[in-house]
């Protein structure tokens, strides 16, 4: 860039900053994220760093902290605003407690307000006449916006009774949700954006220039923090009774509690009822009632150590979606991942999120740089619930999908009626490579627990193992190269010992558990198990056609198709191959070997629900054992296998053709198995 380009490039910075600020602060509309706004901030500083003489002398950049605004008069703040500490556990709340009692040495008198989220303000009151309102900024100086503040209603510009004749007292700035929702319903009326919650409007309305249009917005006040130089008050709550008593606004939910118990009793009381609140308030603060006692306390670098927000935990959240990354699964499935400004959702700090699929970012409809909802509901894993589209900037681009895998760069595919993309490349794809063999070593399918990750990471550094077949090749040389390389000083022989022992005890495992370690797509544990019963073993299984495979009970199209799929591939009959050979169990246990004829030529009709196994596994146990299954009660059949919940139809229709009637326990007893649970039904075949 020329110098005469520097310039352009400086005005133009200067000028969207300013114009993202008015948004901001005046209309509460802003267009773009903070860190947006940050990163041009910078840029700007950047610039006018290299080039002082292009710089604006009203430039954003001298704005201190980011809270002022220009337009109004800085000031500094005679006693520093401070923030508060803040926690969402008890535990803390109780850990709080311990450090202030360690000065006092006995049961300490807290108070607890409710924290309501609005904006702080610094008011000065001199001879009974408010004479100053200053805006937090950035703690040290702040911006002066008494006209703005004295056009709320419920504020005493001129005190009454026996006030004292100069003092500071500090609160916050909010707006009832009523307010609020009817300031929205006049803009939509408007065919304007809503503003998305009562907390920006109140903050913005104080940076509005013209003293009516701020009038005419439904703000209110509550004071909490009262300051001079020598306070005539023994404890906190009294001076706010004070100040109550001259005519300013204080809460009516203030309650003195001694200790951490009476605390707890008023934060529980509180999270239920401040859904039936006017306005919003996001948790409780406590503070050390004698004010002798919170000069002892002091601050820390930048918040009392006499006070504590408790936050309420909440359900759903607004943040910003800063990009979107996409992680790669063992079966080779790309799932896109919001990743979020951090925040902060039902106990933990939300900094992640799934996106599923590229159709639900195009159901979203959202976009990098978004507002976004994000709830947490019933799961775990927090959701993106929608986008608040009146915070999108107007130059935010839709979401491209990625083409290619960002591990490996192999073109991705998207099967026809498929939601997700896959990587194809399952032998030379690292996260798909590992993710197998995490799999299949995992503690459902082969439980080979010596084999955590580092094994993992170690084994495929060294290029020893590329799939689960290659474990079993794995000797004590192999692992002589890895301590070589890695120059390992202690013995770790345990170690490798144990992940030799656990590969060979794994060969013990049943047929169905290692064909769920394949990691077949779709095929799950009960899929696996289903599979395991109905074909006895690989061979049959990895010879069954469609119609054979959609036979069995709750496999469907999409699941036969995946297996046929898997098999098909010669590197899976290679590597099922090389499992057999290396001595795995490829059948399903005693189906061969301990298949009896003891209901040889016996048909059964099974109804009902069952205590002992399920009906699957009794039309298995029946099968195994020489009997033939049927689906409805005819003259061929020889017993009802009759199971809770039994439709009467059947049961008359049985009684009435002869059919015997047995029970769960009477087909046990037929094979010799009277104690035979569920959970050991396999010794039965
Ligand atoms: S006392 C040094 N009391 O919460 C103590 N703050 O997260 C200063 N707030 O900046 C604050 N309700 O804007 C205090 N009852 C209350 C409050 C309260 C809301 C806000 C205030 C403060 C922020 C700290």
């Amino acid at each position: 860039m020329n110098s005469a380009d520097v310039q352009v490039k400086i005005a133009q910075l200067t000028q969207q900053l300013k114009d993202h600020n008015y948004r901001y602060y005046v209309l509460a509309e802003p267009y773009i994220s903070d860190l947006e706004f940050d990163r041009l901030l910078k840029e700007l500083q950047f610039l006018e760093n290299e080039f002082p003489e292009f710089a604006d002398p009203n430039s954003p950049t001298k704005v201190v902290g980011g809270g002022l605004n220009a337009d109004f008069v800085t000031v500094p703040h005679r006693r520093r605003m401070m923030s508060l500490g803040n926690t969402y556990s008890e535990e803390e709340l109780r850990d709080f407690d311990a450090r202030v009692k360690k000065t006092t040495g006995a049961e300490v008198e807290y108070i607890c307000e409710l924290k309501i989220d609005g904006l702080a303000i610094s008011l000065f009151y001199e001879n009974g006449t408010l004479v100053q309102a200053v805006t937090r900024g950035d703690g040290v100086q702040g911006d002066d916006v008494t006209e703005n503040v004295k056009t709320i209603r419920s504020l005493a510009k001129q005190l009454h009774g026996n006030y004292l004749p100069s003092f500071e007292i500090r609160g916050e700035i909010f707006m009832h949700r009523k307010g609020f929702d009817k300031l929205n319903d006049e803009r939509i009326a408007k065919g304007e954006e809503p503003y998305a919650n009562p907390r920006n409007v109140a903050s913005g309305s104080l940076k509005i220039k013209d003293i009516a249009e701020v009038a005419k917005r439904p703000l209110d006040i509550t004071l909490y923090h009262f300051l001079a130089d020598d306070i005539p008050f023994t404890t906190h709550f009294e001076a706010i009774e004070a100040a109550h008593s001259w005519g300013l606004k204080t809460a009516p939910q203030t309650k003195v509690c001694k200790g951490v118990d009476e605390i707890l009793d008023f934060l529980h009381y509180w999270d239920k009822e401040r859904h039936n609140l006017s306005f919003d308030t996001d948790g409780v603060v406590i503070k050390v009632n004698n004010l002798a006692l919170q000069d002892e306390l002091g601050f820390t670098a930048k918040v009392p150590r006499w006070a504590i927000a408790y936050k309420f935990q909440t359900e759903s959240a607004t943040t910003t979606l800063l990009n979107i990354t996409y992680q790669v699964g063992r079966t080779g499935s790309i799932t896109p991942v919001a990743e979020l400004q951090p925040v902060h959702l039902l106990g933990t700090t939300v900094k992640r999120a799934s996106l599923h699929n590229a159709n639900e970012i195009e159901r979203l409809d959202v976009r990098i740089g978004d507002t976004v909802f994000v709830e947490k509901g019933g799961e775990i894993i927090p959701k993106i619930t929608g986008v608040d589209f009146s915070q999108r900037k107007p130059d935010s681009q839709a979401v491209s999908y990625i083409t290619h895998c960002p591990e490996c760069a192999t073109a991705l595919i998207r099967n026809e009626g498929e939601a997700n993309h896959y990587c194809p490349n399952e032998d030379g794809c690292k996260p798909q490579i590992i993710g197998k063999i995490e799999h299949f070593v995992a503690r459902k399918a082969m439980d080979i627990d010596s084999i955590g990750s580092e094994a993992i990471e170690l084994l495929k550094k060294y290029d020893l193992v590329h799939n689960v077949a290659d474990l079993y090749d794995l000797t004590e040389e192999s692992f002589a190269v890895i301590k070589a390389a890695e120059d390992w000083k202690t013995d770790r022989s345990g170690f490798v010992n144990n992940i030799l022992n656990g590969i060979e005890a794994s060969k013990k495992i049943t047929f169905e558990r290692m064909l769920f370690g394949l990691g077949i797509r779709y095929v799950g544990e009960t899929v696996a198990k289903k599979l395991a019963v109905a074909f006895g073993n690989m061979e049959a299984l990895s010879k069954a056609d469609k119609e054979a495979l959609i036979a069995v009970d709750e496999i469907g199209e999409r699941i036969a198709d995946s297996i046929i799929q898997w098999f098909g591939r010669t590197e899976h009959q290679e590597l099922v191959l090389r499992l057999k050979q290396a001595g795995l169990q490829m059948e399903t246990q005693g189906v061969a070997a301990k298949l009896s004829d003891t209901l040889s030529g016996l048909t059964f009709v099974i109804s009902g629900v069952f205590t002992k196994f399920s009906r699957d596994e009794a039309k298995a146990i029946i099968e195994a054992n020489g009997g033939k299954t049927s689906g409805s009660v005819s003259g061929k059949t020889d017993y009802l296998l009759a199971g809770e919940g039994m439709g009467p139809a059947k049961l008359e229709k049985a009684s009435s053709l002869g059919v015997k009637i047995m029970s769960e326990v009477d087909l046990l007893e037929m094979l010799g198995n009277p104690q035979t649970t569920s959970q050991n039904q396999s010794t039965l075949f």
